[in-house]
């Protein structure tokens, strides 16, 4: 790794993403923080700027561009392929499942996009794009600030169908979540930290509503769910109501704040999701959960470390895919 000296928090450089984690499989090395240092040196301050601009309209846009990272490299690599429109040869990730109706953030990234072609025309990957922005997200919302490798190049396709089949659902088992994140080079721990990004956001109550009323055919809510926050979720998501399926609920109650409430909420039964709960339910998770309920610097060290090795999931690099004039489109 090349990340030798941030010019913003140097030792969050040289003690985190850039040194302490370990190589895995994936095209790890290949990815550089200077990459663009000569080619777009003005790459970082645009995208920051597209970022603090987009959250001074809706704060909540800093989780969308996060999460929006996240399923574009759970699915065969960051590699922008979340961003495409179907075409007439392949159905897009876009209006896979977990997509449809959910994933945001795409026009805050077409127009920084804009703004970066302006500057250093046919150079910067709209998968480099945004990973940065992501980094810029989650460090505007009161997260941590590390370095981000760069050089990735963007995909010519995508498909609906591996992104059904690879993003985790929130109903799955923890078992089959962290089989997911193992298969693309994370663990168990990755799957703990990641998670923590539902410090911020929300979720619409199909995602959660089975947990309130029937769950499993028991006649009542989920055990696993604190009768306050049965309550709660309940007032914003009616029985049965199908109208409120899009209705949100904060996925905690700091939700513009990037802070380790999430994992005092879990420890609390006040998970939102039941892939939120679920990490309670194997001893190693519940320890982890508890060790970052009580170390939020811990917790932020460790969410910049896992990120950078999420954002080098798949890359590609060097001729392979190529540099996107629009990040909707294929040249
Ligand atoms: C571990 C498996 C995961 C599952 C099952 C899961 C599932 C979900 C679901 C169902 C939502 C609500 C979507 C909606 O209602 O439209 C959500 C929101 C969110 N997820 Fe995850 N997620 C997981 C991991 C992650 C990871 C690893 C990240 C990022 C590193 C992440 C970041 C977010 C963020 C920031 C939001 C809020 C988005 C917004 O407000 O627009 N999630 N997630
Ligand atoms: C876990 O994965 C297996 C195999 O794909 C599947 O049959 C099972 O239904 C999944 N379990 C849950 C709870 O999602």
């Amino acid at each position: 790794m090349a990340c030798k000296f941030s010019f913003i928090i140097p030792l969050f450089c040289i003690f985190l993403a850039c040194s302490a984690y370990q190589p895995w499989p994936y095209a790890f090395s290949e990815l550089d923080c200077n990459f663009y240092d000569e080619t777009c040196p003005q790459l970082q301050a645009i995208v920051r700027y597209g970022v603090w601009q987009a959250m001074s309209k809706e704060t909540r846009i800093a989780a969308s561009l996060v999460r929006l990272h996240f399923h574009d490299c759970i699915v065969d690599g960051c590699d922008a392929s979340v961003l495409l429109d179907d075409t007439s040869t392949f159905k897009g990730e876009k209006n896979a499942l977990p997509n449809r109706n959910s994933a945001r953030g795409f026009e805050v990234i077409d127009r920084i996009k804009a703004d970066v072609e302006e500057a250093c025309p046919s150079t910067v990957s709209c998968a480099d794009i945004l990973a940065l922005a992501t980094m810029e997200a989650v460090y505007l919302s009161g997260g941590p600030y590390w370095s981000v490798p760069l050089g990735r190049r963007d995909s010519t396709t995508a498909s609906e169908k591996s992104a059904n089949e690879q993003i985790p659902s929130p109903f799955e088992s923890l078992e089959n979540i962290t089989a997911k994140f193992i298969s693309k080079g994370l663990e168990i721990k990755d799957v703990v930290v990641l998670s923590g990004a539902h410090t911020i956001g929300f979720a619409q109550c199909f995602a959660f509503q089975r947990r309130l009323f029937n769950f499993k055919n028991t006649g009542k809510p989920d055990p696993t769910l604190h009768s306050s926050m049965v309550q709660t979720l309940t007032s914003i998501c009616p029985n049965g109501d199908q109208s409120a399926n899009s209705k949100l609920a904060p996925l905690d109650s700091s939700n513009e704040m990037f802070d380790n409430l999430y994992y005092k909420n879990l420890l609390n039964n006040k998970g939102i999701l039941e892939s939120d709960q679920v990490l309670m339910q194997s001893t190693q998770g519940g320890s982890m959960v508890q060790y970052y309920s009580m170390y939020p610097n811990r917790f932020s060290d460790d969410f910049a470390e896992s990120m950078a090795k999420m954002s080098e999931i798949g890359v590609l690099t060097g001729q392979e895919g190529v540099i996107r004039k629009k990040c909707g489109i294929v040249n």
